[in-house]
């Protein structure tokens, strides 16, 4: 039986993809700060999952993951799917600063301790969910667009460095419909469950990089050609 940790399973496609990886023969550690979210998880197959809470921007996270690793018995897959994004027009670094702390500082920290821990075993798969928004800037969420610039970027990077029999796979969603989707005139937007699927056949596939849904691939490229003097209009 295959070994999974999902930072950020409580809700939205963490949770998603948590059923789907039951339903796919794998033992799951599930972690999240709203406890009683884990429970409720855990009793839809209390064999098969193991509930560590934590606020991954805590000192304590890699050791919580280590903790985890242990009671799980191994690791072949950490999907870190916690983030922060909230619209922040006036620029109020308290908000901004929150984001950063989890989505750049506390990312960094987790990706650091799994990478090495797949480098040391010699094997595993990191995937995480960054987004479509990390391709350009915005006028309504600069530092949640900047952070998951970071993130694809910090990927890459890890992917450049990995060693044979270790993966790197960055999910890039346009919308999904859960509490994070930012923006007023939202189009595309793929259902919880459609996401979580397609994210998990992308993990199958070991792909490098995977948009949800696919044709978001289309507005990535339109995004990444498009020339400034009339991206800075839009
Ligand atoms: N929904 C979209 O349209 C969309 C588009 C592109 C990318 N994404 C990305 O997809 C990922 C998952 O988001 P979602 O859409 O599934 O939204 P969600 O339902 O709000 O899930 C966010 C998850 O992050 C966890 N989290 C937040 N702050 C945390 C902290 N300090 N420590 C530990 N965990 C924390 C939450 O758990 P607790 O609150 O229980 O801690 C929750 O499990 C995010 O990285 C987001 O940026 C979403």
């Amino acid at each position: 039986m295959k070994k999974a940790i999902i930072v950020g399973a409580t809700s939205g496609i963490g949770r998603e993809l948590a059923s789907i990886l039951i339903k796919n023969n794998f033992k799951v550690g599930i972690t999240g700060r709203r406890l009683k979210l884990l429970e409720q998880l855990k009793s839809t197959s209390p064999d098969k999952y193991i509930v560590k809470s934590f606020d991954c921007t805590a000192a304590s996270n890699t050791i919580k993951l280590r903790e985890l690793t242990d009671e799980l018995e191994g690791l072949d897959l950490l999907i870190m799917s916690s983030g922060r994004g909230h619209e922040n027009r006036q620029l109020n670094f308290e908000e901004d600063n929150k984001t950063i702390n989890l989505n750049v500082s506390a990312f960094t920290e987790i990706m650091n301790w799994s990478f090495n821990f797949f480098k040391n075993q010699g094997f595993g798969h990191i995937t995480a969910i960054s987004s479509v928004a990390g391709l350009r800037g915005t006028k309504f969420a600069p530092a949640y667009f900047a952070s998951k610039a970071y993130q694809i970027n910090y990927l890459e990077s890890l992917r450049k460095m990995a060693i044979k029999n270790v993966y790197i796979t960055d999910i890039r969603p346009g919308y999904v419909d859960t509490a994070m989707a930012l923006g007023d005139n939202l189009f595309w937007v793929s259902s919880k469950e459609k996401a979580a699927k397609q994210i998990f056949n992308y993990i199958k596939k070991k792909k490098d990089i995977g948009y949800v849904s696919k044709k978001w691939q289309i507005i990535a490229f339109a995004l990444k050609i498009v020339p400034n003097f009339i991206y800075k209009r839009v």
